[in-house]
């Protein structure tokens, strides 16, 4: 208990999956918590939720791809808590739409840059600057195994998700000199309803590659954890896999 006493976490796609795992656990671990997420209703209820249980939580509805949107959540966030400490890039997803390069429609690679990277590059954009005012901070990014192994099937999305890998090593750098660490989680394959509900009927050519068993939120959301925390003030520009063993095949 307490591993975040004191902090503000800003987390994008907190309202389902991955995000909204971390948003519970943050809270328990002492942090406030905002959750930034397109989804109002899934945000409201998981912000009910987290304040039932004693913890500190704000829903904005946000759309990490717009600028102004972006920037007026952070802007809120301040207000309401006074600083960012913990800037949590998870908003992400790839679709059905996605497949190998020769096949899959255009449209389906810019959606992926957009939202997965250029929102990622918004979040830092207006973010960064709060975490240097907080005297230094940690930023999450959220990539994927697809941006360290080939995989089959998911092009537009592993290219945004690549550039994610380079995105946060070149951010370490640079903001290091302000106390600002720049990590990313790589997860493989993680039982939230939105990728149970992706998976039926098709293959990304990741099945049966997890050594150690098929991955859940909690898993993820417990990197994220070490990462938000002080224990990892020595780590930045580090891509932390939660792939089950996958990278190791
Ligand atoms: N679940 C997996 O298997 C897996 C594996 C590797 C990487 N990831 C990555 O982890 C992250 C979370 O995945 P998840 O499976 O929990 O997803 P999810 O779909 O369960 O939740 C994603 C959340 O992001 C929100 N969101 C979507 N577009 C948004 C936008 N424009 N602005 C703000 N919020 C937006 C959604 O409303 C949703 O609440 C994503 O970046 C995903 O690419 C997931």
């Amino acid at each position: 208990m307490n591993r975040l006493a004191g902090k503000v976490s800003f987390i994008t796609g907190g309202a389902n999956g991955i995000g909204r795992c971390a948003a519970a656990l943050f809270a328990q671990e002492g942090s406030a918590v905002v959750i930034a997420d397109i989804a109002r209703e899934a945000g409201e209820e998981i912000e009910r939720e987290i304040r039932a249980a004693g913890g500190q939580c704000m829903f904005i509805e946000t759309d990490v791809t717009e600028e102004e949107s972006v920037r007026q959540a952070l802007s809120a966030a301040v207000k309401a808590f006074g600083r960012i400490n913990v800037l949590y890039n998870n908003a992400g997803a790839s679709t059905r739409a996605d497949g190998p390069v020769t096949m899959a429609p255009a449209d389906e690679f810019w959606r992926a840059i957009k939202l997965n990277l250029f929102g990622t590059w918004l979040c830092c954009r207006h973010g960064i600057p709060e975490l240097v005012k907080a005297g230094g901070g940690s930023v999450i990014n959220t990539t994927s195994v697809a941006a360290l192994i080939g995989l089959r099937n998911v092009d537009a999305y592993t290219a945004s998700k690549g550039g994610l890998v380079a995105l946060t090593r070149s951010m370490a750098a640079e903001f290091a000199p302000d106390k600002v660490r720049v990590n990313a989680i790589a997860p493989t394959a993680t039982m939230t309803p939105r990728v149970v509900d992706l998976r039926k009927g098709r293959t990304v050519g990741s099945e049966n590659r997890n050594l150690l068993g098929e991955a859940q939120p909690i898993d993820v959301a417990m990197a994220a954890l070490y990462l938000a925390s002080d224990e990892s003030c020595r780590t930045t520009g580090h891509i932390l896999a939660v792939d089950s063993g996958l990278t190791t095949t």
